[in-house]
């Protein structure tokens, strides 16, 4: 919760996190010299994965392991039987869609008014899809 709050401006509550690990949801951890630095949270259903939440600690961003968790989630997913994986990011989220597109996702689709931007505001989601 620590990382998530520094991270987002519109970060995933306590009860969001416990609610993923009660569902089943899978989750990679990035640890360094014994500290969390860094989560993804997936939920697996057939043979698709959808990645709900991947995040580094703003004070170690930028150094590569975010690529690093990122791929590590997509083994975890190919593991657990899906052959693709969907997420969402925010259009005005340059630094995580370069991310992705580097790693091979497209942009399949764009879900209107999905996040919370402030008082009575929503901003648009960029759905992204890798297949393997
Ligand atoms: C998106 C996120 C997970 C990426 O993690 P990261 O650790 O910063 O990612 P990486 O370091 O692997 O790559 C990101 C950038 O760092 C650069 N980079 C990688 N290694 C580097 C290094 N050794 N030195 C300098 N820059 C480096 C990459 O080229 C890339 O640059 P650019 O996108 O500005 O061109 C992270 O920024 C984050 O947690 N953001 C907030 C939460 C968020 O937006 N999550 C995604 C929601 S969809």
């Amino acid at each position: 919760m620590a990382i998530e709050k520094l991270a987002y401006p519109f970060p995933w509550t306590a009860g969001n996190f416990v609610d993923s690990i009660r569902n089943g949801y899978r989750t990679c951890v990035a640890m360094l010299e014994g500290e969390i630095v860094g989560y993804s949270v997936l939920l697996c259903a057939l043979d698709e994965a959808h990645l709900l939440n991947i995040t580094i600690a703003p004070q170690l961003q930028r150094h590569g392991l975010g690529a690093w968790l990122l791929d590590r989630t997509i083994e975890l997913a190919g593991d657990a039987g899906a052959t693709c994986m969907i997420l969402e990011v925010r259009p005005s989220n340059p630094r995580a869609r370069a991310l992705y597109e580097r790693r091979g996702f497209i942009q399949i689709g764009l879900r209107k008014g999905y996040y919370p931007n402030g008082a009575f505001r929503r901003e648009d989601a960029v759905v992204m899809r890798l297949s393997w």
